[in-house]
């Protein structure tokens, strides 16, 4: 038995805010962001657009891709920091109606920008549980210029809205020896000591909004830059060789690595640091910049589409943020 990726799907706003256009808004340029980020412009979600719709759109495009209908689905798992409400629905319960799922059960994920790898590990583990269970759509999506404080140069520079989604099939393929196939296994990891490094203060049970209170900014990110910085070359290193080791292979056969694109910096640190060619990761941060639980799966649809991934090839993805989490999966395509 193999959890094979059947199809893949991304939902991205049509607006593109380039540096140059954020530029005239808080004092930055194209050039600061581009030698510390790598980011060069990102998607920013209409006012009428929600989590929700983004990520329709893309489970649409994986179901399409995997030939399935909605209905043939027996869970939606969604990975993300900005639900269309807090708490309650979830947001995979309103993609789940929206799709027509019926069969569908359906639950949020909050794991940060490490959502889609907690997702597809969470997934896994639930279709091997039940004989029954056969397919899972798994999310990643925020659209966190919702949580964005756009005076704060030092964070909204970073940031733009988009959805990945994949259709997970359980096959008859082997998991394991000669010719085996899919999700090979994950590492989930957390460190809560660093909770307040990426935080969204307001508006949860430790301090909720109150009735007559006046309200002079709304609920924001806050991010201690350096700190996560630190925290993110750490994880993605250590996951990276944890990863390979516990699957007991070597890096030079790992056909690609798709790292959570939040800095460019942060992947090149990681890769000098284990000496792994920069062309082994895969990157599209110019264009999307920080999606957060969005940014693997999208770059995984995006590298897909483009034809960037044969059969039988080894995949990486490393994810961190939020919580602090971490984790990455170790996937035969
Ligand atoms: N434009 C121009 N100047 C800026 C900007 C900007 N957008 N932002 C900061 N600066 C200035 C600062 O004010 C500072 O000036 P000073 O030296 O006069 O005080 C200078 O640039 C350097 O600032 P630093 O914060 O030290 O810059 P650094 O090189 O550390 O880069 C950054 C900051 C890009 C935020 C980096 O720390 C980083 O990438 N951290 C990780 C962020 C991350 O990954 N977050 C998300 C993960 S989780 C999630 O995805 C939700």
């Amino acid at each position: 038995m193999a959890i094979e990726i059947k199809g893949t799907g991304k939902g991205i706003p049509s607006r593109r805010v380039s540096n140059e256009e954020l530029a005239r808004q808080v004092e930055t340029s194209d050039e600061w962001i581009r030698s510390h980020t790598g980011i060069g412009a990102r998607h920013i979600a209409s006012e009428e657009n929600a989590a929700s719709d983004l990520a329709v759109e893309a489970a649409r495009q994986a179901l399409d891709m995997a030939g399935l209908e909605a209905e043939s689905l027996d869970l939606i798992v969604i990975g993300t920091a900005t639900p269309d409400f807090q708490g309650c629905p979830s947001t995979a319960c309103i993609v789940q109606n929206r799709l027509g799922a019926k069969s569908a059960g359906a639950m949020d994920l909050a794991a940060g920008c490490t959502g889609f790898i907690y997702g597809l590990e969470t997934a896994a583990a639930l279709l091997c549980i039940k004989r029954e269970r056969r397919r899972v759509l798994v999310i990643g999506v925020d659209v966190l210029s919702r949580i964005t404080d756009w005076n704060d140069r030092g964070t909204c520079v970073l940031f733009g809205d988009g959805a990945g989604a994949v259709v997970l099939e359980k096959t008859d393929a082997p998991s394991e020896g000669p010719g085996k196939r899919g999700l090979l296994r994950s590492i989930l990891g957390a460190d809560g000591s660093g909770a307040e490094y990426l935080m969204i203060r307001r508006g949860g049970s430790r301090h909720p909004w109150k009735a007559g209170e006046t309200i002079d900014s709304s609920a924001c990110l806050e991010m201690n830059g350096r700190a996560v910085y630190n925290f993110a070359v750490k994880a993605m290193t250590d996951t990276i060789e944890n990863l390979l080791k516990e699957e007991g292979v070597g890096i030079e056969e790992v056909a690609r690595i798709i790292p959570h694109q939040a800095n460019a910096r942060i992947v090149q640190a990681a890769g000098k640091r284990l000496g792994i060619p920069e062309e082994k990761f895969f990157l599209n941060i110019e264009e999307y910049a920080n999606t957060s639980a969005a940014s693997i799966p999208i770059a995984l649809d995006e590298l897909n589409r483009s034809g960037g991934l044969s059969r039988g090839d080894l995949v990486m993805s490393i994810g961190f943020g939020g919580g602090l989490t971490y984790g990455g999966n170790l996937i035969i395509w």
